[in-house]
């Protein structure tokens, strides 16, 4: 890629990203903007200018070397310094405020990005701080999501419906054991907790075609599994019984005993085909022992996403090497759910895995660890701080993913009570090696 080619990119990833960030918050009214959805949430307003203020430091400050827009506020943008329900108490910018804010720190940054060689320190090789800072924005976009799915109220929000199944996605495939590429050093763009590559030893394992879905889950529900202890791990159980679970966050039986879900302020019924989600890391430990299996580790995600055994080669994602286009995946919030399973046979892997990538996040078994040779870059705040945390591993990204946040080597984390984020699961199973 040439400069000139990397500079197009930079400018469409980030175009797209505020495009989002003024979707999300210019669907709502000022009162909402400055509201607390929930206590797991920041005020939108809050994220609005996080984004802005990252941006500032990371690209106006340290690769312009140009003078602070804003120092004074930079305080009240750390995310360390105020918890996410004390936000909504902090002087904090206006929307008006925010907004005017975030562009004028965009004028700079278009300014920089047409004299910055894009080359030399490590920060602006490859134009690696203008992907951070879009990742950034897209994670951000993505939190907005889902403090508009907490949200109550009438919609706001709409998008097409995802495709329809065009496939058969049941049963499983078997991933024969061996050694494989994890984690990636060359990924311009692939952020620190992906770093670097590694050789890792995958045991022999079989991992479901498909995501759990919806019907395969009430029938868990229905035969007794938020009852039967013994398909809880002991935390799981007691946080099942301390908050007293019964089903998926938004869901609602109603008096015929049909489940109803609420999303982006829109209630229906169910669907039995498409994937699970809003179900925290417990339950889907319960629902894959009563199914008589297990979650797959993140190495196992990663090698059945990446390793091609025909050719012994690591890719960037299930397909190839390719950049995922929509008939790959359902990401970038161009629908508001997941597609039913079998909608993106042009996303398998070449052994046949459907929907790693995009629908929803997928918890795995594993801590978040760093890897061997982890270094933090360019600042702790990013995954190093919690890397000795109760966080549990999340794979593929979901609908609300930016497919710039998004490729086989990302790994997201979160507490394994969380609910609110778009997250299923898959299964897997241990097998003798052939
Ligand atoms: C990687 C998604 C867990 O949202 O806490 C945003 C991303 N880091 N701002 C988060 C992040 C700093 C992070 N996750
Ligand atoms: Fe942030």
């Amino acid at each position: 890629m040439t400069v000139e080619q990397l500079r197009d990119r930079v400018e469409a990833v980030l175009t797209r990203s505020r495009a989002r960030s003024a979707l999300l918050t210019e669907s709502v009214d000022e009162k909402e903007l400055t509201a607390q959805h929930s206590p797991l949430m920041s005020p939108l307003v809050w994220d609005l200018a996080h984004i802005g203020n990252q941006e500032e430091l990371w690209l106006v400050r340290d690769v312009g070397g140009r003078d602070p827009v804003r120092q004074d506020i930079d305080e009240l943008y750390d995310a360390f310094k105020h918890s996410r329900s004390s936000r909504r108490s902090l002087p904090l910018l206006s929307p008006d405020e925010a907004r005017a804010y975030i562009g004028t720190v965009r004028e700079k940054v278009w300014d920089i990005l047409s004299s910055s060689p894009l080359d030399g320190r490590r920060l602006e090789q490859d134009a690696f701080a203008f992907g951070m800072v879009a990742q950034h924005e897209q994670q951000h976009d993505e939190t907005m999501l889902a403090t508009h799915q907490l949200r109550l109220g009438p919609a706001v929000l709409s998008a097409p419906e995802p495709p329809a199944p065009t496939v058969e996605a049941t049963g499983e495939v078997v991933i024969e054991g061996g050694p494989f590429t994890m984690g990636t050093t060359f990924d311009p763009w692939a952020l620190d907790i992906e770093r670097p590559a590694h050789s890792v030893f995958v045991p022999t394992f079989a991992l479901d075609v498909a995501p759990v879905t919806n019907g395969r889950y009430v029938d868990f529900i229905e035969d007794g599994g938020y009852d039967r202890e013994d398909l809880w791990s002991e935390r799981g159980w007691s946080h099942r019984i301390a908050e007293g679970l019964r089903a998926p966050l938004f869901w609602e039986r109603d008096a015929g005993g049909a489940w109803w879900r609420r999303r982006f302020g829109v209630t229906a019924p169910i669907r039995p085909s498409q994937p699970v989600v809003h179900v925290g890391f417990f339950e889907a430990e319960a629902y894959a022992r009563w199914a008589g299996k297990r979650l797959p580790t993140e190495a196992e995600w990663e090698k059945a996403a990446r390793f091609d055994s025909s050719t012994g080669s690591v890719r960037k994602y299930p397909w190839g090497d390719a950049e995922p286009t929509p008939s790959h995946a359902n990401l970038g919030q161009r629908h508001l759910e997941p597609a039913d399973i079998g909608a993106y046979p042009a996303g398998a892997t070449p052994q046949g895995v459907q929907q790693l990538i995009g629908d929803m996040w997928e918890w795995t078994s594993s801590d978040l660890e760093p890897y061997p040779g982890f270094e933090p870059f360019p600042y702790a705040e990013y995954s190093e701080v919690f890397l000795r945390g109760d966080y549990k591993v999340l794979r593929g990204g979901s609908f609300g993913t930016d497919e710039v946040a998004c490729r086989g080597t990302f790994r997201n984390w979160d507490h394994p009570i969380r609910r609110q984020i778009f997250a299923g699961f898959r299964c897997a199973r241990d097998v003798e090696s052939r």
